[in-house]
């Protein structure tokens, strides 16, 4: 009953088949609808950002980048005035972690949020109070940079649980 017959293997070619046929028919697809060329593009906005009030020289900030175009794109870089070491972090076992970059896949979001992935701020100048907003750029593997202001919340403040 188990035993393997030598035709046991044809699901795999048949299957790279049907890949291969699926494969195509997005690329048709993609042609077609990509009229002004731009499909492939990531199309970013970000929404909910926000820094907790500073306690010490560290910061962090907390954002949501969706992803409506048809490309994937990458977050490489946070620049600011607020620090001259600003990096973007992911957090692992509680223990967070500098990372190059972070993906923003199409049609997706990134998310930063408290307990996970954010913008780390060392070093800070100065320590912006509640009310405040904090001005960042975001920078992209391919998009264009983009201007945010983090508005500065309580300490405490998480809207996930609000
Ligand atoms: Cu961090």
């Amino acid at each position: 009953m188990n035993r393997r017959t030598p035709l046991a293997p044809a699901p795999a070619p048949v299957l790279g088949l049907a890949v291969a046929i699926g494969l195509t028919a997005t690329l048709a697809l993609t042609g077609c609808s990509s009229g002004g060329g731009s499909s492939e593009q990531p199309e970013l906005s970000v929404s909910s950002a926000y820094m907790p009030q500073p306690v010490s020289d560290l910061a962090a900030g907390f954002l949501v980048i969706t992803n409506k175009g048809g490309g994937a794109d990458k977050l490489t870089s946070v620049t600011g005035d607020l620090s001259d070491d600003i990096t973007i972090h992911k957090t692992e076992n509680q223990k967070m972690m500098e990372v190059t970059s972070f993906d923003i896949p199409a049609g997706g979001e990134l998310d930063l949020e408290r307990g996970g992935s954010h913008i780390m701020f060392m070093d800070i100048k100065r320590r912006p109070q509640q009310g405040e907003n904090v001005n960042i750029e975001l920078h992209f593997e391919k998009g264009d940079p983009i201007a945010v202001e983090l508005p500065v919340k309580e300490t405490t403040y998480n809207p996930a649980q609000q």
